[in-house]
Formats: C-alpha cells, sequence, structure tokens
C-alpha cells in the first residue's frame, strides 16, 4: 500500500476535507437560523453564513495554487485513496448531525438558543484545528500565499467563536436558566 508521505499531497487532501466541512456548514446554517430565537443569535449566525461563502471561495483559491484540481491527488492509491472516499468531511458531518439532532428536540426557546450556541461552538472548533493544522503544513512547504490564505479564515473561525462565547456569557444561557427556574416556580403554584 503507498504510503502518504508526501507533506504537500496531505494538506490537499485536508483542504478537500476543509471544502467538504465549509460545504456542508452553509447547508447546516439556514435551518439553525430559523430555530434560534435570540435576535442577536440569529444575526450572528447569518452573518457567519455570508462569511462562509467567503472561506468556500478562498478554499477555492488554495486548491489552484496546489494545484488540487490535477488528477495528481487521485492518480495516489492505498492510504491516501482511501483517507478521500467520498470525499466528505465526516467529522464535520458527525458534528451536524448531533446538532441536528439536538434541533428536533422540544425545548423552551431559550435553551434552544443555547444548544445552538453549543453546537456552532463545536463546528468553529473543529474548524479551528483543521485550519490550524493546515496552516501548519502550508508554512513548513514555504507555500506563503497558502498559509496567508488560511491563517485569514483560521483568523475568522476564532472571531465567530469568540462572539458565540461574548452571546452565550452576556445572556443567552441566563435567559435558559431564568426559563427554567420560571417554569419550575410555575409548577410549584
Ligand atoms: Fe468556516
Amino acid at each position: 500500500m503507498e504510503q502518504m508521505n508526501d507533506l504537500r499531497t496531505l494538506l490537499k487532501h485536508d483542504v478537500m476535507m476543509l471544502q467538504s466541512a465549509e460545504e456542508q456548514i452553509i447547508e447546516a446554517l439556514p435551518a439553525m437560523m430559523e430555530r434560534a430565537s435570540n435576535p442577536d443569535l440569529k444575526e450572528a449566525l447569518r452573518e457567519h453564513l455570508r462569511i462562509t461563502q467567503q472561506q468556500r471561495q478562498r478554499l477555492n483559491q488554495v486548491q489552484g495554487l496546489l494545484g488540487a484540481d490535477e488528477d495528481d491527488v487521485m492518480r495516489h492509491s492505498g492510504l491516501l485513496a482511501n483517507l478521500m472516499g467520498g470525499m466528505k468531511c465526516k467529522g464535520m458531518a458527525g458534528i451536524i448531525s448531533e446538532g441536528e439532532k439536538m434541533m428536533a428536540e422540544d425545548m423552551s426557546d431559550e435553551v434552544m438558543d443555547a444548544a445552538i450556541i453549543g453546537g456552532s461552538q463545536k463546528i468553529e472548533h473543529f474548524e479551528i484545528a483543521c485550519y490550524g493544522t493546515a496552516k501548519t503544513y502550508a508554512r513548513q512547504l514555504g507555500l506563503e500565499e497558502v498559509e496567508r490564505l488560511l491563517a485569514q479564515t483560521l483568523q475568522e473561525e476564532k472571531e465567530a467563536d469568540e462572539r458565540l462565547t461574548m452571546l452565550a456569557e452576556s445572556g443567552v444561557n441566563q435567559q435558559a436558566e431564568a426559563g427554567a427556574l420560571a417554569s419550575a416556580s410555575s409548577n410549584r403554584y
């Protein structure tokens, strides 16, 4: 079995997986926006959809720079071919599917908002890990423009994560807690 011993090939693979991840996020975000109640959260998700569409474009640029559209990646067999199977990022698919299960649950608006923030942060953290790794490979390979583009998206993902943390801390989670207390006391009387 051929070994994946070429860092550039590994980077191309990771960029393709990121492309798949961003596409899945673009598909998932409208339902999350729909299910959210807090206007600030809805707005943050809407803004992140716009940014994610730009990130997908940026990955096209990266792929162009890497020559990922050439069929050289596909010529590899063995381990790489297995990893490329379906070209779908299953890590992101798992996170999104967990989120969808959560959104199908019956819960108060406030608790649902807290769950949506939690799910969104899992998405962001996964992306931060993947972009951070890809950026490091690009630096090791001396691919300055690729590194710059990946660093730009990495920064945006970190900012999105911080915005979600601020939303959670600035009230959404407290509202969820207050809602729970209110319904507990109304049950008591
Ligand atoms: Fe993203």
